[in-house]
């Protein structure tokens, strides 16, 4: 199977309704947290990517039980210290920093020396961040300057911490409350703003966990040692994936999309917020709750009236995973976009800032950078022509979703390597688009 793929015509007007894949970060807890919960937890539409077989295959390796049972995936949960760790394991994240991050927080009481590992990518990436506050808990845990491997020996004595999380990041604030599960007393956390499922997810399993919202922070305390039950969890369509079809109608000519049972948390949806500042006029329809989490259909139509915007810097923590496209968007707005302090964009699966800059500059979009603060300057009557290759871009899931979305709205003939880099996080994707009637070679 050739790894890349070729996109020679821009897609045809369209009106369909969609499912995408279920939420990534949604699943990875739930396998997570359903492996340290006494007896049996059923997850119906968990995630099968990469990402989240790997989390499975981790648990695995600690002594989990799992089996899939049509829709679901049953998983035998082992209770807070129950996980098996009687000889030294290596457990590969694979391309998941979620995983890798979130595990040594669960792992916080291990008793023997594990090892985690990740690919190319992932060894690229921080693990002080989460490392030296777990350090704090008294566990033996050392990163080789920083980065993968990461060795943790686990602590014997855990003492709850104070943690103040001033990235905005929600695997450092998540690895810090599965380590507080497994330390008696109370851990606080001061935590800047970023998606909370952990949170939420922590709450309808009764777990002991407060939270205090102020308009940038939250404070969060959770007492530890508290023993919950296996639960029952459906797992809804990722707005992270949803915002490739969401800027594939908005950018395409006459079309609509209706995309299905989505989870709309605040903390997730910047893009919508973003996008509508910018005249997108999207909706949510039939919106409902479940276990604290919102979820909506989100329907988008073809705009060509596009407006540029000055993007609140308190957006970025709920778009984070989402910036590629919205670039992409204001590539096409009329007017100057300004982005600001977006250095954690460099800081994920491969350097996203600096790919989206480079790949704007290719289809010719003036991009001034100053620091992490970006102009884009839009030009409404974007059409290509020529030829455009998308290669060596550290196999980045979203920049090869983002590239197509490019070459289908925007036009010319492109060659977009990489291609499996989808099982990442969203292995239907190319077959949706071609449901769209996109043609891809
Ligand atoms: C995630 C948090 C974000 C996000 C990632 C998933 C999570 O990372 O970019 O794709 O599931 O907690 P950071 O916590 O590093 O911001």
């Amino acid at each position: 199977m050739p790894n890349d793929i070729l996109i020679k015509k821009k897609i045809k007007p369209f009106v369909n309704k969609i499912f995408v894949t279920s939420d990534k970060s949604l699943s990875i807890r739930c396998v997570l947290l359903a492996s340290v919960a006494i007896g049996t937890s059923k997850i119906e539409n968990l995630l099968e990517s990469e990402d989240v077989l790997n989390a499975l295959r981790a648990v695995k390796k600690l002594g989990i039980k799992y089996k899939k049972k049509k829709k679901n995936y049953i998983i035998y949960g082992s209770g807070l210290n129950g996980l098996v760790t009687n000889s030294s394991l290596v457990i590969d994240a694979g391309n998941s920093g979620t995983l890798a991050r979130l595990i040594l927080g669960l792992l916080a009481k291990t008793k023997s020396r594990i090892k985690i590992i990740g690919d190319k990518s992932l060894s690229k990436r921080d693990f002080s961040r989460v490392v030296n506050p777990l350090k704090n808990f008294g566990i033996n845990i050392r990163s080789k300057n920083g980065f993968l491997p990461v060795k943790t020996y686990g602590g014997e004595f855990l003492r709850p911490i104070y943690y103040e999380e001033n990235i905005g990041s929600a695997q450092c604030k998540s690895a810090i409350l599965l380590a507080a599960l497994n330390t008696a007393g109370i851990t606080k956390i001061k935590a800047k703003k970023s998606r909370n499922h952990t949170e939420l997810l922590m709450k309808s399993l009764k777990i002991p966990i407060k939270i205090k919202s102020t308009k940038k922070f939250d404070l969060i305390e959770l007492r530890g040692l508290n023993e919950f039950e296996g639960f029952d969890y459906k797992v809804p369509g990722d707005i992270s994936s949803s915002a490739f079809f969401i800027v594939l109608t908005l950018l395409a000519n006459n079309s609509r999309i209706t995309i299905k049972d989505i989870n709309i948390n605040k903390s997730r949806t910047g893009i919508i917020k973003i996008l509508n500042m910018m005249n997108a006029k999207i909706s949510y329809l039939n919106k409902k709750i479940y276990k604290g989490e919102q979820i909506a259909d989100i329907f988008v139509e073809s705009n060509n009236k596009l407006k540029s915007i000055n993007c609140p810097e308190s957006l970025n923590s709920s778009a984070i995973d989402e910036f590629l496209v919205i670039f992409l968007v204001a590539s096409k707005a009329k007017g100057i976009s300004q982005f600001r302090n977006l250095g954690e964009l460099n800081k994920k699966e491969s350097p996203r800032l600096e790919i989206a800059i480079k790949l704007l500059r290719m289809i010719g979009i003036k991009v001034e950078r100053k620091n992490n603060n970006l102009k884009i300057h839009g030009k409404p009557d974007l059409n290509l022509k020529g030829k455009f290759v998308v290669k060596d871009y550290f196999k980045d899931h979203r920049v090869f979703m983002m590239s197509c979305v490019a070459a289908l709205v925007f036009g010319g003939e492109w060659k977009i390597y990489d291609k499996k880099s989808i099982n990442t996080s969203f292995p239907n994707f190319i077959k949706i688009l071609r449901k769209l009637g996109a043609k891809i070679n």
